[in-house]
């Protein structure tokens, strides 16, 4: 594994932890947008307590529990459109894998294509639809096969100066001359992408996009597959990233902030393409389990009461603003984003080329100022935030100005 710090942690509340040596940190990576309520948060550790007495395991082969049943409703009513029916695993790559098995079997098609830039995991599966750096294939080739890559909308990435439209065109055309010189579309299992690029550089696919994709898999039958794994649960402002382009995936795969820090996946769907998934052809000990299905309950209850969703999208604008404010005149800032609080610094060096050693050294300094921060895109190139919903307006503060501060003086050297 990378290892970012050294740190030992002994806890942490809210966005901030104390070292065994009780020095405080302010976190700014929520556990890689795990915690969206911050960490420990007091009805989420009840839950976990409740449930941990009364069931911890008995396997969903052999049984239903209640907590895993409400969950499955909740989030047939939170997800958008017709998705109704939940595959429970217990990370955000297993259920990519089991997305990737449902897709083949519901289809009867082999092939699958996904994004350049992109981040779906670590398992085999999850690894060969990862374009997100080549680090990540080394060693394993050859990897599962019939997998097919395509630009993802990147415009900043793509091409000096160009559009966001532009960018979707190239992206859409590129898919169009896959299918005519690579792979028959009508032997397309499903497309999959994520409509937030997260890992690959906080960047979101334009609406538009979303929409002619929705159209091209309607009209060769192929499953489109959004991995919310890291924009679920309010991160993008909305509840699910789907929701801002008002696109319903077949295939909707959660993981990560769905339970508070607990393991669980799921691969969400409608009932008659569950239905296509022959019976034992997938399967888990643990997936589901009912400490993670009562803290997911937990958390999306605090989530709605809170109105988090609406708190993640008024607060992203304010810290944008604010970004752009103190730091938006650096000529190494090459472009601050933001959707609710999915918000990417991304940096350039003096040729304009990706700003990675920029990126690296801001972290360093902030981390010796007590933030921890982490940074995504291709090139290690981007700042990412990743904060609590709830975020205390203290702590926010304090840890804004820590970072713009490591920003200018990195910056200026
Ligand atoms: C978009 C996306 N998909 C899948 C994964 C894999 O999730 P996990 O680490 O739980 O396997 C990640 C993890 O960062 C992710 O960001």
């Amino acid at each position: 594994m990378t290892r970012v710090t050294n740190l030992v942690v002994k806890n942490a509340h809210g966005a901030k932890f104390w070292t065994v040596d009780d020095v405080e940190y302010i976190d700014f990576v929520s556990g890689v947008a795990v915690n969206a309520l911050g960490h420990t948060h007091p009805e989420v550790v009840k839950a976990i307590q409740d449930q941990a007495s009364s069931l911890i395991h008995l396997g969903l082969n052999y049984g239903y529990y209640e907590s895993v049943v409400n969950l499955a409703e909740k989030l047939a009513e939170i997800t958008p459109g017709d998705l109704d029916t939940v595959f429970f695993s217990n990370s955000g790559a297993e259920a990519i894998d089991g997305a990737i098995k449902l897709a083949r079997a519901a289809t009867g098609r082999p092939a699958l294509i996904a994004f350049e830039g992109s981040f779906h995991g670590r398992t085999i599966g999850a690894t060969t639809l990862t374009a997100s750096s080549a680090k990540y294939k080394k060693h394993y080739e050859p990897l599962m096969g019939g997998v097919y890559h395509i630009p993802y909308p990147y415009a900043l990435q793509l091409g000096k100066g160009m559009s966001e439209q532009e960018a979707a065109a190239y992206s859409l055309d590129r898919l169009q001359k896959l299918f005519e010189l690579q792979v028959d579309p009508a032997q397309v299992a499903a497309i999959i992408i994520e409509p937030f690029m997260g890992e690959g550089g906080y960047v979101p696919a334009p609406a538009a996009f979303l929409h002619q994709l929705r159209r091209i898999t309607e009209k060769h039958g192929i499953l489109l597959v959004f991995d919310e794994v890291q924009t679920g649960f309010g991160r993008t402002g909305k509840m699910f990233a789907a929701e801002h382009a008002e696109v319903t995936p077949d295939i909707l795969v959660l993981a990560k902030a769905l339970s508070a820090g607990m393991p669980l996946g799921a691969i969400v769907a409608n009932r008659e393409l569950h239905e296509k998934w022959p019976v034992a052809g997938h399967g888990s000990t643990f997936g589901g389990n009912p400490i993670s299905c009562a803290a997911a309950l937990a958390s999306i209850h605090v989530i709605e009461r809170e109105q988090l969703v609406e708190r993640s999208a008024a607060l992203g604008n304010q810290i944008v603003e604010r970004l752009k404010q103190e730091i938006g005149h650096l000529t190494s800032v090459a472009q601050i984003r933001g959707t609710g609080l999915m918000i990417g610094v991304e940096f350039q060096d003096e040729n304009g080329n990706p700003g990675t050693k920029l990126v690296a050294a801001i972290r360093e300094e902030a981390l010796k100022n007590k933030l921890l921060v982490t940074s995504c895109g291709v090139y290690g190139q981007t700042i990412r935030l990743m904060l609590p919903l709830n975020i205390a307006e203290e702590d926010l503060d304090k840890g804004l100005t820590i970072l713009e501060t490591a920003i200018v003086k990195a910056a200026t050297v």
